[in-house]
Formats: C-alpha cells, structure tokens, sequence
C-alpha cells in the first residue's frame, strides 16, 4: 500500500464528519493519516474524539485572538508543523483569509451541508428546507478565497420528503457527508483528482 496522505482536519463542533474520516481510516477504505486536529472551539465536542482515539488535538480559540490574521498565523503555525499535504474542513465555522487559502492553493478542502452553489453559508439546510427544494444535500469541494464556492468534487443527493423536517433533513444529508467526505479524500489520497478551471476531473 502507497503511503497514507498526512491531513489536518479543522473543527468546531460535534466533530461527527472527523469520526467518518476516523471510522473510514480505521476500517481501510481510507490512506491517509490524521496528524493533527485543530478546534477554534475549545467546546467541541470533536475533541473528546480525539482523545478517544489518541490524536493530536490543538485548540486555536479565535476568541482569544486579537483579529483574524493573528487567528491565522497561529492555524498556519500548527499546519505547518504537522506537515499535512492536505486540510479537511468539517465544521470548522471560521473564514479563512485569501491569503491563507491562497498559501494551500487546491490544498484545502471542505464539506458542505447543501448541493452548493445552492444555500452557501450558515445553516444551510435550513435554508433549503424553507425555500421548498425538492432535492438538497451535500457537496465537497476546494476552498477558494469565496464563501463556499471552490470547484466541486463530488456531491450527494438528498430528497427532501413532505413529512421531512429542517431536522430530520438535516440527519439524512449528515449521513450522506459520512460517506462521500472520505471517499472524496481518499480519491486525492490517490491522485486521481485534477482542477480544471472550475471543474474538477476525476481520472
Ligand atoms: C456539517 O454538517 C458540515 O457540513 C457543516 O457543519 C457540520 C459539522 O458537523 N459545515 C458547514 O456548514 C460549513 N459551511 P460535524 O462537526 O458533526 O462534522
């Protein structure tokens, strides 16, 4: 087997998309390595999964932070150190600057809970389910120096229901993120990903 791809995996919440990744590292369907997970939520319960599974955790509360580029120099700090080749964000709530997302060009990946470039930004599938789409779901795709709008990897389709709720939605598009946020990595884990404009190939 091809050596792992080292990846940071960014975090601020529940932590259950790290679990995915975990899970999918775990039972070898996915190459790569976790060297480091970085929380700007000292709250998160993405933390306690580390512990349990013995990585390297670094919180870099933003809140304690004077501004964003001194919030940033330490992330760039703890990234750099880790040696990672690639940075997962999974629910990691903070906006990375043009600069840092420019540093790690197509470097930089993140999981979004809606069929971008439909309902970016917060609580999206809330903002699906009250706009009254038929389908949502989730999207992968590069960060670029806009919200949300990278060149996308792959996507998963969630129908909404007439019975379905915001909640209830919002599990069924989460279980689909468990699934193709590792099998969207481990397709980069194994060079097979190529930016294209805006469109990503997959060889
Ligand atoms: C996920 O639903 C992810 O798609 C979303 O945050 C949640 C994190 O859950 N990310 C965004 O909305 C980014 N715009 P998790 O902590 O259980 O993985």
């Amino acid at each position: 087997m091809t050596k792992p791809i080292p990846i940071a995996v960014l975090v601020g919440g529940s932590g259950s998309n790290l679990q995915a990744i975990i899970d999918a590292i775990e039972s070898g369907k996915l190459n790569a390595e976790i060297k480091v997970v970085l929380s700007h939520n000292p709250e998160a319960y993405a933390l306690k999964r580390c512990e349990k599974h013995k990585l390297q955790a670094v919180i870099h509360n933003h809140k304690s932070y004077s501004n964003r580029d001194e919030f940033e120099k330490a992330v760039l700090q703890t990234i750099i150190e880790s040696g990672v080749e690639l940075i997962c964000l999974a629910g990691f709530m903070r906006l990375l600057s043009p600069k840092f997302v420019a540093r790690f060009s197509n470097k930089i990946v993140n999981i979004h809970p809606a069929l971008l470039p439909s309902f970016p930004g917060l609580h999206a599938q809330k903002q699906a389910f009250e706009y009254g789409v038929k389908v949502s779901g989730c999207t992968v795709h590069f960060v670029n120096e806009y919200l949300d709008a990278g060149p996308i990897i792959c996507q998963a389709i969630v129908p909404v229901k007439e019975n379905d709720t915001e909640e209830t939605l919002a599990a069924k598009i989460l279980e689909q993120e468990h699934k193709i946020y590792s099998e969207a990595i481990q397709l980069i884990a194994e060079g097979r990903v190529k930016i294209s404009g805006r469109k990503v190939l997959i060889k």
